[in-house]
């Protein structure tokens, strides 16, 4: 289902070493889908920033913190040990500024996520009008918060494919003007009018962009039928904007950086009348990224993308340890394939199946 790019002619058996990466966006849920996927995500990853988009979302620094112990209690003690979860705060009409300080000084918020009411899973509670929430990114310019923005217009007059577009004129462009000196991070980013904004912007303004934005384009969602699981939001767009993606996150630009937006929904979920949004490609991440930068003959800069860019952007620490990437012939029959669904036991009275992205594939290049 990729669309490759040109392809490289390297030799199965060569290996890269990366510093460890991070992933500046993922959803980990809670309950039984979190104790199914965490080990996933700490397994590639040293730290990631957790969505806060539960039910009930995490609006205090209460919240994020128990949250934070439940993430740490489910992976035990060994995964635990190598991996940070970086918390965020809900942006609600109703929050206080002062929580928003309280979280930060306590080392539990990183960042604040600002959802547009309606705009996607678990928005309901978000923010209606951004004139209501100025009080909020005055205290989170003041105090060097980021923002994290899920970039999408819910004007049901606009086109869902333009919605990304239209923010960033509507919305975004007059936020950074309003707020000079706010960090903000354009989430999972989609069209190229994103990628040349934030690549115009100054280094205040960065772009998360995962996996699936880099592989698929629209026609995957309807390739031979339709296809839920490469139904997420903001949705797939025209080929056009693929390769400006592809170009953004190969470019170095310190400005882009790996976010996967890994977005579990269990197997029913995913496939009923009205499916979810959100693509599970956690258990694969790194190898995804990598297949993408292979392609595009710029190994050189996935390390940049994977795991410096971000953290100089949130003003943290390098990781120290390596990870290490081994290429592999997707032909043979010892490669590495992608499971086509990860059985992952009972939730509730359901049990809980995940499509993995690249189901059935073999990637290019595997982890050690
Ligand atoms: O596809 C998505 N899934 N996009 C989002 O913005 C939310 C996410 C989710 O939480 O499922
Ligand atoms: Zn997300």
């Amino acid at each position: 289902m990729a669309q490759p790019g040109p392809t490289s002619l390297a030799l199965p058996g060569q290996q890269i070493c990366l510093r460890r990466p991070d992933d500046w966006h993922v959803h980990l849920r809670d309950g039984a889908l979190m104790q199914a996927v965490v080990a996933a995500t700490a397994r590639q990853f040293a730290r990631a920033i957790v969505m806060p988009n539960l039910t009930p979302p995490i609006t205090t620094a209460a919240a994020a913190a128990a949250y934070r112990q439940r993430i740490l209690a489910a992976l035990g003690p060994k995964l635990a040990a190598g991996f940070q979860p970086l918390m965020t705060a809900y942006l609600s009409d109703s929050l206080q500024p002062q929580e928003l300080i309280k979280g930060q000084a306590e080392a539990i918020f990183y960042a604040a996520k600002l959802y547009p009411a309606g705009a996607t899973t678990n928005s309901a509670a978000g923010v209606r009008d951004l004139a209501t929430i100025a009080p909020l990114l005055e205290t989170m310019e003041r105090i060097g918060l980021p923002l994290l923005v899920h970039g999408e217009v819910t004007d049901p007059a606009v086109d869902i494919f333009d919605r990304e577009a239209v923010f960033i004129e509507r919305q975004l462009l007059p936020l950074l003007a309003r707020h000079p000196g706010l960090k903000v991070v354009l989430e999972h980013i989609t069209t190229a009018e994103a990628a040349a904004c934030v690549a115009e912007a100054g280094p205040q303004l960065a772009a998360t962009i995962t996996p699936h934005h880099l592989h698929i384009n629209r026609n995957a969602l309807f390739a031979g039928g339709l296809r839920p699981d490469f139904y997420c939001l903001p949705v797939a767009k025209r080929e056009r904007h693929r390769l400006a993606l592809r170009a953004a996150a190969t470019s170095g630009d310190p400005s882009f950086f790996l976010g996967t937006d890994s977005a579990p929904h269990g197997r029913q979920a995913k496939e009923a009348a009205c499916g979810c949004a959100g693509i599970y490609n956690a258990p694969y991440a790194i190898e995804s990224y990598a297949a993408v930068f292979d392609q595009e003959g710029a190994l050189d800069k996935l390390e940049g993308f994977a795991s410096e860019h971000g953290p100089r952007f949130y003003g943290l620490p390098l990781n120290r340890g390596v990870l290490t990437l081994e290429r592999q012939d997707p032909q043979s029959e010892q490669a590495v394939t992608v499971p086509l669904r990860l059985e992952l036991g009972q939730a509730g009275d359901e049990s809980l199946a995940l499509v993995p992205f690249h189901a059935g594939e073999a990637l290019p290049w595997r982890l050690r």
